[in-house]
């Protein structure tokens, strides 16, 4: 499917905010899916990059996506203009299940891990609390303009203090979480196995979002294999991104 960029815009360095308009009527999407993005760059790269969607603005037919420039794919995707068009596949992978909202949410996100947080914060009817953590300042106030639309409760927190408590996104958690609590979170994996050891020390529910890197985002290339607790393979596109704790064996990844 082709969209047409609305806007493309830096936020802080390094991170921009991407409004994709005239999505298709049937464009359904759930908070934690993801699409395959790509411009057209020609060859180079030629494949499309997987990214979360942000934030559904159905009543106008568009997404808004949140991203980090990394590298050649990211890059072509911020030199980008309104007006241009992109080849989307998606909404692709599993959503975060819908969270039980008589318990308590916490949301906690490693840096660029936050846009389908934000994205499942905005589908809420009762307002979770937000643990976004970064190395310095940049790495989480990039997503101030979402937090502020959504009037999230909001912890930052950041590891050379710049910004926010000085720390990490888990230290926080740890702080404020208790076994009752219902937690998601995305962010890198050394991040989510630390949550997968907290969660089994303390008790909570915790689901996760991997961001592992992804060739076909469809079950087809199996680059994006992570290995279950049962011994077995999942795919992180197919099968996630989102999985509970219990599913991983974090040993090994
Ligand atoms: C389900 C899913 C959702 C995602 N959502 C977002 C999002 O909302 N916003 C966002 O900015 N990014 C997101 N990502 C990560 C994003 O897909 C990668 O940053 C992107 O593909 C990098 O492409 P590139 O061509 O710019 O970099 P490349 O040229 O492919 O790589 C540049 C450098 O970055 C490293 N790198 C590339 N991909 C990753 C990765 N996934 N994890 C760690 N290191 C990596 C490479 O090893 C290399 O050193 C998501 C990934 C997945 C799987
Ligand atoms: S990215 Fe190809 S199997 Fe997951």
């Amino acid at each position: 499917m082709k969209a047409t960029i609305k806007e493309n815009r830096e936020l802080v360095p390094r991170y921009f905010t991407m409004t994709l308009s005239e999505m298709g009527d049937d464009f359904r999407g759930e908070p934690g899916q993801f699409v395959m993005i790509r411009g057209d760059w020609g060859s180079d790269p030629l494949l499309a990059r997987p990214l979360s969607i942000c934030r559904f603005l159905h009543e106008d037919g568009q997404i808004r996506i949140v991203y980090r420039v990394m590298g050649r794919g990211t890059r072509r995707l911020s030199e980008m203009k309104a007006g241009q068009t992109v080849d989307i596949n998606g909404p692709l992978g599993n959503p975060f299940p819908r969270p039980d909202e008589s318990r308590r949410v916490l949301l906690t996100a490693g840096a660029i891990g936050a846009p389908p947080l934000i994205a499942l914060a905005g589908s809420m009817a009762v307002s979770p609390l937000l643990i976004i953590g970064g190395r310095t300042r940049n790495d989480v106030v990039f997503i101030s303009d979402e937090i502020r639309e959504l009037d999230i409760e909001t912890i930052y927190v950041t590891e050379d203090g710049s910004y926010g408590q000085k720390g990490t996104a888990v230290t926080e958690l740890a702080r404020h979480v208790g076994g009752n609590d219902l937690v998601y979170a995305c962010g890198p994996n050394r991040m989510l196995a630390e949550i997968a050891r907290l969660s089994e020390e303390i008790g909570f529910e915790a689901h996760v979002s991997f961001e592992e890197r992804m060739a076909c985002g469809i079950g087809v290339c199996l680059g994006c294999a992570v290995r279950h607790a049962n011994g077995t393979y999942v795919h992180v596109c197919k099968d996630g991104p989102v999985f509970n704790v219990t599913d991983i064996d974090w040993d090994r990844l």
